[in-house]
């Protein structure tokens, strides 16, 4: 049976969070392969509201991280939910989703207002994400991006104002 470990990072996991971040990403669409160096950047400012791993035995599986937002409507309290990253030999095995149900319960026990995040539709619209076409984002292509209120279903309009750290 596959059983999975989720828990917070610790300062001797970053390297690892680095590498399986990169092999995650390497090929896909909406990635400008970056995602590593920005969850880098990310903890490095202090601005990771937080990051969870997967584990299995000794092994990281999966990575999930998560910063605040800023909306240009003046709504507060929502944050992005990403990188998600699943080793690809590990892909469809429930990881992402265990991963990605931690975030959005984290996130709701903080009190947020709700979460974005870029990606594959498929899988994020598992989660209750939903297209966002009067909220703008800026690098990426709309199609890869979603949002989920987790207060009420208002989406907020506008754009999301990133964390330096997704930009460069
Ligand atoms: C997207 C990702 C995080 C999903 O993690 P995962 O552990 O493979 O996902 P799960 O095993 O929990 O799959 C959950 C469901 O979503 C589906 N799913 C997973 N990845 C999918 C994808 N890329 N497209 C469509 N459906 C997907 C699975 O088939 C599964 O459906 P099922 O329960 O009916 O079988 C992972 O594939 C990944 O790391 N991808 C590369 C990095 C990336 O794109 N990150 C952004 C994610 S939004």
């Amino acid at each position: 049976m596959n059983s999975f470990t989720i828990r917070r990072e610790a300062e001797a996991d970053i390297p690892a969070i680095r590498k399986l971040t990169s092999r995650a990403f390497e090929d896909k669409p909406y990635s400008r392969q970056r995602e590593a160096e920005i969850v880098e950047r990310l903890r490095d400012t202090d601005a990771l509201t937080f990051s969870f791993m997967a584990v299995k035995g000794a092994s990281l599986v999966g990575h999930i991280a998560a910063a605040a937002v800023g909306m240009s409507d003046g709504t507060q309290n929502w944050f992005h939910i990403g990188p998600i990253s699943v080793a690809p030999e590990r892909q469809g095995e429930g990881i992402g989703s265990l991963l990605m149900q931690r975030a959005l319960d984290e996130l709701r026990e903080m009190g947020a207002a709700g979460a974005v995040s870029v990606g594959d539709p498929a899988f994020l619209e598992r989660f209750e994400f939903v297209e966002a076409p009067d909220l703008g984002i800026p690098l990426i292509d709309p199609q890869y991006f979603r949002a989920r209120p987790l207060v009420g279903d208002t989406v907020p309009t506008g754009t999301v104002k990133y964390h330096a750290a997704f930009l460069g």
